[in-house]
């Protein structure tokens, strides 16, 4: 478990199902997926996201806020789960209620997960990647310091061509220094 001034993140419970649910039903969240989740696809993703915590000791955190306990959201760190020229790599990745937008949740947890990587798990790079549209998603990734080169951008492989998601830009942050 890991914990910033105003979240805890942690390992996925019962009760975070439902929250969970209805924040991947929202077409506001989904707007950059390809289409929102139904129930039993939220409750699949939290099964996977377990699971590689569970393996590695690290994944996509449930994000819960400290005071109450209530889950807004996810955020955290994985493998990248499918082949690319930057694989393999770890990504680190949010998402995040939309009645919480715009408080800094997403960068402050982000802002712990990149530290636990260099500190902990020692990671030399974290990538992380979206739609270039998705400038929420791409602010986030600049205010941690990552940086894109245009040369990384690429097309995202688990989509079909000519899928108007399938463009990705690319941002890089080195963790640790080359010796
Ligand atoms: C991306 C997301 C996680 C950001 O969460 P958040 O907690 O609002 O993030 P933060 O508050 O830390 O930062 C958001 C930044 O985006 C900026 N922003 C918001 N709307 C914007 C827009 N339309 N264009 C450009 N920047 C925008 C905010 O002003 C803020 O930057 P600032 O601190 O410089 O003002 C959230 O919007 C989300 O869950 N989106 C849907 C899921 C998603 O796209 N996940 C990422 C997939 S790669």
């Amino acid at each position: 478990m890991l914990e910033t001034s105003r979240l805890v993140l942690r390992s996925w419970e019962d009760s975070d199902r439902e929250p969970f649910r209805r924040m991947n039903a929202d077409p506001r969240v989904m707007e950059y997926f390809a289409a929102p989740l139904w129930p039993a696809e939220s409750d699949a993703m939290i099964q996977r996201i377990q699971s590689h915590m569970d393996r590695h000791g690290f994944g996509f955190f449930a994000a819960a806020l400290r005071d109450t306990g209530e889950l807004i959201g996810m955020v955290g760190m994985s493998h990248v789960p499918f082949e690319a020229h930057f694989t393999p790599c770890v990504e680190i990745g949010w998402r995040i209620a939309a009645a919480y937008w715009n408080r800094g949740f997403a960068t402050e947890g982000a802002r712990e997960c990149l530290r636990y990587a260099r500190e902990v798990l020692g990671l030399a790079e974290v990538v992380a990647f979206t739609v270039p549209g998705n400038l929420r998603s791409r602010r986030v990734m600049e205010k941690l310091g990552m940086t894109r080169n245009p040369e990384d951008d690429f097309e995202h492989p688990r989509l079909p061509e000519g899928h108007p998601l399938r463009r990705h830009v690319l941002y890089r942050t080195r963790l640790l220094q080359s010796q």
